[in-house]
């Protein structure tokens, strides 16, 4: 499948900032304009474009989706660019470029040893040399090495821009490593928050949901913003994170959807107790190629989400979803 990205490309290049007069969602209300669940263009239309580049986003914006969701890390010299993995030999070409052989080193990651490339020993001039690749052997490879990697500004500008064309459009950033880069002195939160501002997106009436997995972020953000905010859960439950110690902080959960497929006392159960403390849930991710166990297919999958209720899904596919 193809969208057509050139005219929302083209708009984004003709970008400037200019607020609007308000009247659309606002921080308080971020989803009235659409329908739910929420489709969540998932790091932009990921099943078709390489992930995480302005082209996919803008395939994501064209097929309709109600949020692009950008993950986001930092560069050594401040700025928050769009990719899931703080190494970069999976996503992009940097493995083919000499140039950066000496900045090749071990981390780790996940607890364990990696040899690569790391984002945080970049520049931001240095990043935008590369190129994106296509990480999933299945997927669609022939877009490798033609697109960049964006800053959340340049994110932004595209959300602008869809915005102030009439589409409402949300977006939907998620710190990657937070303490990691704090630890650095890389500040990703004020930086997170600094653009978001810039962007004016209220006044577009550009509705915003900012999640992470390490619930200290979302505190400090708690008290630092009204933007909705989303705790990420890798594989515990809402009664294991307690549901409640979560609502203080945050206005709701995004759990891996097996999490909730096989909740103990049923995924209803499960939904529940997210209900019961107030919680928005916006279960994570779904794939038409890597459909869960027991559907037989990705509607079927998609089907039973939207029948439990869940308020959004994060979808590599939102043309499948919105079907
Ligand atoms: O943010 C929702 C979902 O994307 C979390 O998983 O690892 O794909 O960022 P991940
Ligand atoms: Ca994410």
């Amino acid at each position: 499948m193809r969208v057509l990205i050139l005219p929302v490309l083209m708009a984004l290049f003709a970008f400037t900032a200019c607020g609007k007069d308000s009247g659309q969602p606002t921080a308080e209300t971020p989803t009235a304009a659409f329908s739910k669940p929420l489709i969540i263009a998932h790091r932009g239309a990921s099943g078709l474009y390489p992930e995480h580049t302005l082209e996919a986003y803008a395939a994501a914006i064209d097929i309709g989706a109600d949020f692009i969701e950008p993950d986001l890390v930092m560069t050594k010299d401040g700025v928050l660019v769009a990719r899931h993995e703080r190494y970069l030999s999976e996503t992009t070409d940097v493995a083919d470029r000499p140039e950066f052989l000496a900045l090749r080193t071990i981390k780790e990651i996940g607890g364990s040893p990696r040899e690569d490339w790391f984002v945080e020993d970049f520049t931001l001039t240095q990043l935008k040399s590369l190129r994106a690749r296509q990480p999933r052997p299945g997927r669609d490879q022939s877009f490798n090495d033609q697109f960049s990697i964006p800053t959340f500004t340049e994110i932004l500008g595209l959300v602008a821009v869809t915005n102030q064309s009439g589409q409402t459009l949300g977006v939907y950033p998620e710190l990657k490593s937070p303490a990691f880069f704090m630890s650095l002195g890389l500040n990703v939160e004020t930086a997170l928050l600094e653009a978001l501002e810039t962007a004016e997106l209220e006044s577009l009436g550009a509705p915003v949901f900012i999640q992470s997995f390490e619930p200290d972020t979302l505190r400090r953000l708690n008290s630092q913003t009204d933007w909705p905010l989303i705790q990420l859960l890798p594989n515990t439950t809402p009664e294991a994170l307690s549901p409640e110690d979560i609502a203080a902080y945050a206005d709701g959960i995004g759990p891996w959807k097996q999490v909730v497929m096989q909740f103990e006392g049923g995924p209803e159960a499960y939904m529940r107790l997210a209900r019961e403390a107030g919680l928005l849930v916006h279960t994570y991710t779904y794939r038409a190629d890597q459909i869960a166990p027991g559907f037989e297919t990705f509607e079927a999958e998609l089907q039973s989400a939207f029948a439990l209720g869940v308020d959004g899904i994060f979808t590599d596919h939102p043309a499948e979803a919105l079907a």
